[in-house]
Parts: C-alpha cells; structure tokens; sequence
C-alpha cells in the first residue's frame, strides 16, 4: 500500500491537470452507447456486471438509461492495485448470482491494455455465459496485445495515452468522483 496522500495534494493534483472531456460530452456518449447497448440487448434479459470500483459510475449513469428487463451484478477484479504498472488480475469479488446460459454485459471505466477486460469475460465464458459483451466508458488510444481485449463492444470516447481521472477512474484511489474526464499533468503522472 502506498502512503497516505494529503487531501491538499489531491486538490493541486486536480487543478494541474487537463480536461479531456467535459461532463456533458460524457453525458452524450453514454446516450449513445445506452442507444447501442439497448438496440442489441433489450430481449436478452442481460445481468450487467459491473467492475469495481472504476466502473461504478459508468455502470450507474448507464443503468438508468437503459430501459428493459435486466439484472445486476458486480465483480472486483483488479490489476492495478496502487501500482501504475499492471500485474496479474487478482480476484477481489467473483459474481454472487449464476451465469449460466445468460448474457453478460461487463462494464468498466476503460479500456487500457485490456487484460482485465479479457480476463473477466474468460471467467464469465467459464461460468456458462451464452453470450458475453463488453462496455466501457473510455478507450485509451495503446496497442494492444495477445489475448487482450482490442475493442470493447461498446465504448463512449477515446484518449490519449495519458493517466486519467473522474467518472469513476481513480489517482491513487482519490478522483473518482471527479465530472468529467481529466489527464493528469506530467509532473504527477
Ligand atoms: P487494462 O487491463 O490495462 O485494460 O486495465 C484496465 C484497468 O486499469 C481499468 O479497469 C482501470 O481500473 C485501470 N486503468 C487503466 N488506465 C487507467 C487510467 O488512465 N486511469 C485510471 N485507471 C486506469
Ligand atoms: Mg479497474
């Protein structure tokens, strides 16, 4: 665990850095994708699985605009624990309910090098799911490589190959909430 960050830290950290996307832009990309998600899968009686915890926010503002019978799930798998660096996904929290024969649609904050993202859906496959889709709210612009996922089923926007915040991405844990999308300066990446 790293050490604790002063609160002020946190305040300077926010005032540093840059806005990418502004909470309206990010509203009218999750209206699209729900469109999207929506168009495909109000028949399917989907369990949404939200990722803990980044995808909290994406699931939650996603939820309410999708309009048809669903359940919902979370997971917490993680690679990233405190570090920048990703490691091996470690499994926090498995889905409570069966999978079996449904489909699953996993959302979380964003893709990066989508190992996460890949190792979910593989679990969800394993459980029984008939059908497995994947959403998330951003898409960093990285290669990506073997068995990761390259591109989710749907996604909101795209950035740049930078350390974001808000919208449910976290730095070092605090950020979470900020509205909007944010790249953090250099000298705190
Ligand atoms: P991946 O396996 O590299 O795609 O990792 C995706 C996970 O890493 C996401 O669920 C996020 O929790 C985290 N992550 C990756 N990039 C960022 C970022 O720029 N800001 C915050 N979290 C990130
Ligand atoms: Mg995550």
């Amino acid at each position: 665990m790293s050490k604790m960050l002063d609160p002020k830290d946190i305040i300077s950290i926010a005032n540093r850095a840059t806005a990418l996307h502004t909470e309206s832009e990010v509203d009218k990309a999750l209206d699209s994708m729900a469109r999207e998600i929506s168009f495909d899968l109000y028949q399917s009686n989907p369990i949404v699985l939200c990722v803990m915890v980044g995808g909290i926010i994406p699931t939650g503002k996603l939820l309410t605009r999708l309009d048809f019978p669903l359940q919902v799930d979370y997971v917490h798998a993680t690679r990233y624990g405190d570090e920048f660096v990703g490691q091996e996904l470690e499994w926090l929290v498995k889905p409570r309910g069966s999978l079996e024969d449904r489909t699953v649609l996993i959302v979380d904050d964003i893709l990066d090098g989508g190992l996460t993202l890949a190792g979910i859906a593989d679990f969800c496959k394993q459980q029984g799911a008939k059908e497995v889709k994947t959403a998330v709210l951003v898409e960093k612009d990285v290669p990506r490589y073997g068995k990761a996922i390259k591109k989710a089923d749907y996604t909101g926007v795209t950035v740049a190959d930078k350390f974001v915040f808000g919208y449910g991405m976290d730095y070092k844990r605090y950020l979470r909430n900020a509205p909007g999308i944010f790249a953090v300066s250099e000298e705190d990446e």
